[in-house]
């Protein structure tokens, strides 16, 4: 079983997913059975994936290897298909940040080992997971909740935020610039499961969110397009005049890096409304669980 798409586990498994992130937080006594290894092969910088899941990886027991992939055989032309034989014959499990979702699909393929998706140019599952598990913790439900996405509404987070929460029945309202037009395949299987809003009217898109998330506008591959990019998303910067049409007790979410000024202002991520750094450090406990999950619970007290 592979993690590469937010819907990959179903509901259900999203379920069993928190709920041995709730075992793990209750009892930190967990541990692997036998000795497991994760390689992080990364072709796209990080600090919060990379890191959560090497510490999640040493405080389950078991060990991590960083593969930079600029600084691997990849990048004098060995082939994905090669590099995933060779490496799944050495590892457990093989957590990989791609530019291309089809990179990481072929990865999978040829890899005898559960592959986990670190995040591609079309989704970031983990940071969805963890997003939702923090809005449990904060909120008690997800489902019945309005959670708005303003901003860049077709990028990777967006896409498995969607359709992650639309999964656990909440209601998605995306709300962006009318250029910016959300993954089709995304909001249609969204739609399938709640209801989903696509707005360029910010006071309608955030009226009555319950939680209100944000991203870049200037993901990892883009930078080519930076200056036209925030000149097109900066109407729809996160600031508190935005999150004044949202709930009064709306929580503010973003998966980090951010950039003050840009897509969100100081005064509302660093504000008491914020719930950021309880979301970043929830990365490590919903990818222990992640990676317990993909190992049919072979752990131990
Ligand atoms: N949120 C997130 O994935 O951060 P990094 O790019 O630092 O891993
Ligand atoms: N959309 C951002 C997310 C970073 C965690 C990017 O892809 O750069």
């Amino acid at each position: 079983m592979n993690f590469l798409r937010v819907d990959d586990f179903g509901k259900k498994g999203i379920e069993d997913v928190f709920s041995i992130a709730d075992s793990l937080k209750a009892d930190n006594g967990i541990r692997f059975r036998g000795r497991k290894t994760l390689a992080l092969l990364f072709e796209k910088a990080s600090t919060r994936t990379r890191v959560s899941f090497e510490a999640a990886m040493a405080q389950l027991g078991g060990s991590s290897i960083y593969i930079d992939s600029r600084s691997s055989q990849l990048s004098r032309g060995e082939t994905v298909a090669d590099t995933a034989k060779v490496l799944s014959s050495y590892v457990d499990f093989i957590a990989a940040r791609m530019y291309r979702q089809s990179m990481l699909v072929e990865l999978a393929r040829f890899s005898s080992v559960p592959v986990i998706n670190a995040l591609t140019d079309l989704e970031h599952p983990c940071q969805a997971l963890s997003d939702l598990y923090t809005i449990m913790e904060v909120k008690k439900r997800v489902k019945g909740l309005k959670i708005a996405i303003i901003g860049d509404i077709k990028s990777n987070t967006a896409n498995s935020l969607m359709l992650g929460a639309a999964m656990m029945g909440a209601k998605v309202s995306l709300v962006g610039p009318e250029d910016c037009i959300p993954n089709d395949e995304y909001v249609s299987k969204a739609r399938r499961c709640s209801k989903v809003e696509v707005t360029s009217d910010i006071r309608k898109g955030l009226r009555n969110a319950d939680i209100v998330s944000t991203d870049t506008f200037v993901s990892m591959g883009q930078e080519e397009d930076a200056e036209s990019r925030k000149e097109m998303f900066m109407p729809y910067q996160l600031n508190e005049q935005a999150l004044s049409y949202a709930r009064r007790n709306a929580n503010v979410m973003h998966c980090l890096p951010a950039h003050r000024g840009e897509e969100i202002t100081a005064g509302v991520i660093d504000g008491r409304r914020s719930i950021v750094w309880r979301q970043a450090k929830n990365k490590m406990l919903i990818e222990k669980a992640i990676i317990l999950y993909l190992s049919n619970g072979d752990s131990k007290r």
